[in-house]
């Protein structure tokens, strides 16, 4: 019995000596915490405490000894005040943080070994799905699912970069931050004209977030604005705006995109609700209304109408999940009919793809940013975002199918070209050899098949295309050409440092992926049994880091 309770006793002393734990206290006088992080500990919780009160609590692998990588936490709006840095079992990990008005690494900054040169990527930690994409007073913004404090998926935030031409990014402070109500999981900006919020400031309209709060019970919609053109945020006080776990049985409710519908002159959200994509409507942002439901889609819903071929008298809607399978059908404000579907245009590394808001009318296009889930290796940043595209509708053979091609404003990155009319492959093998070396790439051409089945193009012992006609299939997946007796396809390839983008046949069709360099030697191969490489145009990149 006493051996008992001495046991108890100890452990409980045991167990709150693990509770308390270390703390270090400073003074804020630079812009950035810089935090070591090793992958070799489990997570725990930092706090930050400013003056007293708790300002910041994430998870983190914080280094007791030597750091994998340095990631940082933004204390520019704390300066002058007293930071306590509590953590339960540091090591020297406490004592190793510093202050500075540089992340570790600056020096190195967008020339990390791994670091995608066209891609935008975040400086450090991880970031998922593209949030909040809205055109606003001459930016594109590009809000993002991050973990600022490691390179691995956790701590959801929102950062945010602004680009003038959707090529070049800047990536800006972390715009939503974690709260009461949880982690803030994927969602999309609106720019409020009719400040039907309340929260314009003068005649400047508001930027309005509809975003989700993740906690471990329930997934609830909320809502943020700024008034300074994205750069500081405020939660809305009465958070969340829809909770509706209890209605759908299912903690799955989530991703809301919002746009305005001009005819009827309201919101519309799609909201994706356990099975899949509902529309809700509301007047001001606040309150919504529950109004359909289409089943069969998972995660990150859209939904947007686009012209077909470019004529604005025959206009279709489309909607889609994460992985970008797509229904074409009508939508009046309240309800999305399906008509045809779901068919698909991309495979491989995109997902969770979004379209911007607020596009001007006099240029119209419908542009969509995807997560690129490339991972970037032992880097202390991971994952990218694709290419900016645009999407259109157009007829074919089978219907009415939706294309996604990089917008035109990709030429920007354009260093040299070449180009090359009609060459059989030994000659194209020799031309393109004339580049292996280089590390940012952009090569089109037309492959016309006659004798062979299968036929493509490999760099360093990695198929980049294979186009099978037999089974007609394109890397794997099925792809016919619109003409189903042409012998022909067209390639237009992106090759950054880590990852492949492929549009064939103008976007009917496209998939990324990694690139691996199993045998750097090797170079490109184009293959395949009298196979002509027609219009072949090769062209060197820059980075959009220098
Ligand atoms: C899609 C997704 C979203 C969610 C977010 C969380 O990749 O799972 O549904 O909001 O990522 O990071």
């Amino acid at each position: 019995m006493m051996r008992r309770s001495l046991f108890i006793l100890i452990s409980l002393l045991l167990s709150l000596a693990h509770s308390v734990a270390e703390t270090v206290t400073i003074k804020a006088t630079k812009k950035y915490l810089n935090i070591p992080v090793s992958h070799a500990v489990q997570r725990e919780v930092i706090e930050i405490a400013v003056e007293g009160r708790k300002e910041r609590s994430f998870e983190i692998r914080l280094a007791p000894e030597n750091p994998d990588y340095w990631v940082f936490c933004d204390i520019s709006t704390f300066r002058g005040k007293t930071l306590d840095i509590s953590f339960p079992s540091p090591g020297n990990g406490l004592s190793q943080i510093y202050q500075s008005d540089e992340i570790a690494g600056q020096d190195s900054l967008y020339s990390e070994e791994n670091r995608p040169q066209f891609h935008f990527s975040s400086r450090r930690g991880w970031n998922n799905d593209p949030n909040g994409l809205v055109y606003f007073e001459g930016e594109y913004h590009l809000f993002y699912q991050h973990n600022p404090y490691e390179r691995e998926w956790g701590n959801m935030h929102w950062g945010h970069a602004v680009s003038k031409d959707l090529i070049h990014w800047e990536e800006l402070p972390v715009a939503l931050y974690p709260d009461e109500h949880g982690t803030v999981f994927s969602g999309s900006v609106v720019i409020d004209y009719p400040n039907s919020a309340g929260f314009n400031k003068g005649n400047s309209p508001a930027m309005v977030a509809l975003y989700t709060a993740d906690s471990p019970d329930r997934q609830v919609q909320c809502v943020a604005y700024s008034t300074d053109r994205g750069r500081t945020w405020s939660k809305y006080a009465h958070n969340p705006v829809i909770d509706s776990k209890e209605k759908w049985n299912s903690k799955d409710t989530r991703d809301p995109k919002v746009f305005w519908y001009e005819p009827d002159k309201k919101w519309v959200m799609v909201l994706n609700e356990r099975d899949g994509h509902s529309i809700y409507n509301s007047t001001d942002l606040k309150e919504w209304t529950y109004k359909s439901h289409v089943t069969g889609f998972w995660e990150c819903p859209e939904l947007f109408e686009l012209p077909v071929d470019n004529d604005a008298s025959d206009k279709k809607w489309v909607m889609y999940g994460a992985s970008g399978t797509y229904m074409i059908g009508s939508f009046n404000g309240e309800e999305f009919v399906p008509e045809s579907g779901k068919h698909y245009y991309t495979s491989g590394s995109g997902y969770a793809g979004q379209t911007f808001n607020n596009i001007p009318k006099s240029d119209g296009r419908r542009i969509q940013i995807s997560w690129g889930r490339i991972p970037s290796g032992d880097m202390p940043f991971n994952m990218l975002m694709l290419m900016p595209a645009e999407l259109t509708l157009r007829t074919t053979g089978k219907g009415v199918r939706m294309f996604g091609y990089p917008v035109e404003e990709t030429n920007l990155l354009t260093d040299k070209s070449r180009k090359w009319e009609d060459l059989g492959a030994e000659e194209a093998n020799r031309v393109i050899n004339e580049f292996k070396d280089e590390s940012l790439l952009r090569i089109r051409f037309t492959l016309s098949l006659s004798h062979a089945t299968d036929a493509g193009l490999d760099l360093d012992g990695q198929s980049l295309l294979n186009y099978d006609m037999n089974f007609n299939t394109v890397n794997g997946i099925f792809y016919s050409p619109d003409e189903m007796t042409s012998m022909e396809l067209s390639a237009d390839i992106f090759i950054d440092k880590t990852s492949v983008e492929i549009f064939i046949d103008n976007g009917a069709y496209s998939c990324s992926f990694g690139k691996k360099t199993p045998d750097r030697k090797q170079g490109f191969n184009f293959r395949g049994n009298n196979i002509r490489i027609k219009n072949l145009e090769l062209s060197t990149l820059r980075s959009i880091w220098k």
